[in-house]
């Protein structure tokens, strides 16, 4: 089989995707509601966002709410999709003047009506903007993505659109939600949990993977420049024999 990947040399990665993980414990720790460290964590995501152009990250990816999240209290998913809300509210004039392109991958249709048309609205809104595309999956899981991907296909193999005789890694890609986004060099996860926890199954089968003991709240654009120090260590073989 021909080895069509280019063993990777850039020294940045390109994509880096974060599970934004252990809000709830920052919280506990000061003795503050699980609220107050989800809203530390979506302000957190700023400083993130206005790091990567600089560090010559073109491609962010955040986990934000999976498809597991709904086993939580209805207290706190309430407060978390109310800090979505607050987000894009917040943030639309930034990203627009930062040249920020903004999108959601997950199932959308349990969230409610009025967040779907704001997640459409800022899509719309920001659809031509190159300088960082910013991804954010909410009600999201990626066996759930890959799933959903498959009724695509079959839905455009019925319809006449697609032929099964084309059926590649590539082509299968372009039914998944992150249709036209590169797969991820460097998935980071705070809080110390070493698990992936149903992200990105499909396109992080072979990113880097950095794990750090900090929770989300306390995560920098320092932190993240650090964590891009030591991915341009790393010799990424893609199975290959390092020349
Ligand atoms: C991550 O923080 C945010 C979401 C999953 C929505 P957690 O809420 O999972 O925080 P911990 O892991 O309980 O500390
Ligand atoms: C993963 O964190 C999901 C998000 C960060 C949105 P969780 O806290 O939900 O994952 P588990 O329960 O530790 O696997
Ligand atoms: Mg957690």
């Amino acid at each position: 089989m021909p080895n069509t990947r280019a063993l990777h040399k850039r020294p940045e990665p390109e994509h880096v995707a974060i599970i934004m993980d252990g809000n709830g414990r920052w919280a506990t720790r000061r003795g503050l509601p699980r609220l107050a460290g989800h809203k530390r964590g979506v302000e957190r995501v700023r400083e993130v966002v206005q790091a990567c152009p600089d560090l010559g990250v073109t491609h962010l990816t955040l986990y934000a709410f999976s498809t597991e999240n709904w086993k939580r209290s209805s207290a706190e998913v309430n407060g978390l999709m109310r800090l979505f809300r607050w987000y894009i509210r917040k943030e639309s004039a930034k990203l627009v003047e930062a040249g920020v392109r903004l999108r959601f991958i997950g199932m959308r249709e349990r969230l409610s009506k009025d967040l779907q048309v704001m997640m459409t609205q800022i899509e719309e809104l920001t659809a031509e903007n190159d300088k960082l595309s910013l991804t954010v999956a909410i009600d999201y899981g990626g066996r759930d993505e890959i799933l959903r991907g498959m009724k695509r296909m079959v839905e455009a193999r019925d319809a006449g659109d697609f032929d099964i005789a084309d059926l590649d890694e590539a082509s299968f890609g372009t039914f998944l939600d992150t249709d036209g986004l590169p797969d991820p060099d460097l998935v980071l996860r705070t809080s110390g949990e070493v698990r992936i926890s149903n992200y990105l199954l499909w396109q992080a089968a072979y990113a880097e993977y950095e794990f750090l003991d900090i929770c989300w709240p306390d995560f920098t654009g320092e932190v993240l420049a650090d964590c891009i120090a030591n991915y341009g260590q790393r010799d990424r073989r893609f199975g290959a024999v390092a020349g």
